[in-house]
């Protein structure tokens, strides 16, 4: 069997197009849903990732506010940008590129934003509510990876998820939403680790594989079973010197074998990809949606 490959590109540009419907209906109620994207320094792959999110906002509709800070920017300037956003009440999302530079306290700036404007779901208050099963915002590629599955038509309920890599912003997180008593969750999860002894044992009983380790060939075809669907978050470069930049981009996953006993897997890149900065728009939105209730209320 080979594999049918989940187009995230497809489900992205799906979601961002109920997105425009959110944003234009916010419109006419006189809301203009605003994004503060905060970069801290001259990181080349940290410039990409916050250009991209910067047009995609454009592309729906939210006013994207850029904030573009020398490396050198002191804790201290750094905390009161973030109150500024905090009390600006055109900005719905507040989104501190990571990582930042060493010299700065990367969780006292995550901790001042307003969890009620924390779009990345990464605020303490957020991760709990999120663990506890309360409505929080929930952290972008996490939850990228659950409606992936769920607008796939894949059964999450009952399903044994075995999810490899334990970082607070994908493997933890991830194990945790699909654990909940809720829609698109209810599985039996499994997160294995690099201290897990025989991976294999765990991943051959897996229905559905979540990779997010950070390693290529993590997960080979002889750790499957047949029809599993194999979700890829890694993104790895790896050296190819007939690309011009002298390397290509691959996931954790063996995609070329696993994909022949898997019955559904993402690619790498546009799997899980375009999916993470979706997320956020959707969380941008709700947080502009939430503004609305609450005048309301
Ligand atoms: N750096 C890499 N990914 C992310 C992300 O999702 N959010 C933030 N704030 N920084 C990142």
């Amino acid at each position: 069997m080979s594999a049918r490959i989940i187009d995230g590109k497809q489900v992205a540009k799906e979601m961002r197009e109920e997105l425009k419907v959110k944003v234009a209906t916010l419109k006419e109620q006189g809301i203009v849903p605003g994004l503060a994207v905060i970069l801290v320094g001259e990181d080349p792959a940290s410039k990409s990732y916050v250009s991209a999110k910067e047009k995609a906002c454009e592309e729906i509709g939210i006013f994207s506010d850029d904030n573009r800070l020398p490396a050198d920017v002191t804790q201290e300037e750094l905390m009161a940008i973030v109150e500024a956003k905090n009390n600006d009440p055109k900005i719905n999302g507040i989104l501190v590129q990571l990582p930042l530079p060493s010299h700065l306290n990367e969780s006292e700036v995550l901790l001042a934003i307003d969890p009620d404007k924390d779009v990345d779901g990464f605020h303490p208050i957020n991760v709990g509510k999120m663990v506890v099963g309360e409505k929080a915002f929930l952290p972008c590629t996490p939850h990228g990876v659950v409606q992936l599955l769920a607008r796939s038509g894949v059964e999450i309920e009952g399903a044994h998820v075995v999810v490899v890599g334990r970082s607070n912003i994908v493997g933890k997180p991830v194990a945790n939403m699909l654990l909940q008593k809720k829609e698109n969750a209810n599985a039996t999860v499994t997160l294995c680790h690099t201290r897990t002894k025989d991976m294999a044992h765990f991943t051959k009983q897996a229905d559905i594989i979540i990779a997010a380790a950070g390693r290529p060939n993590t997960v080979t075809a002889d750790m499957v079973k047949d029809g599993v669907v194999v979700i890829d978050v890694g993104v790895n470069r790896v050296e190819d010197a007939t690309k011009k930049r002298g390397y290509r981009l691959v996931g954790d996953v063996d995609f070329d074998a696993v994909k022949e006993k898997a019955s559904l897997i993402t690619p790498v890149p546009g799997g899980v990809g375009p999916m993470t900065i979706t997320m956020l728009l959707f969380n941008t939105v709700e947080s502009a949606e939430n503004t609305l209730e609450t005048v309301n209320n």
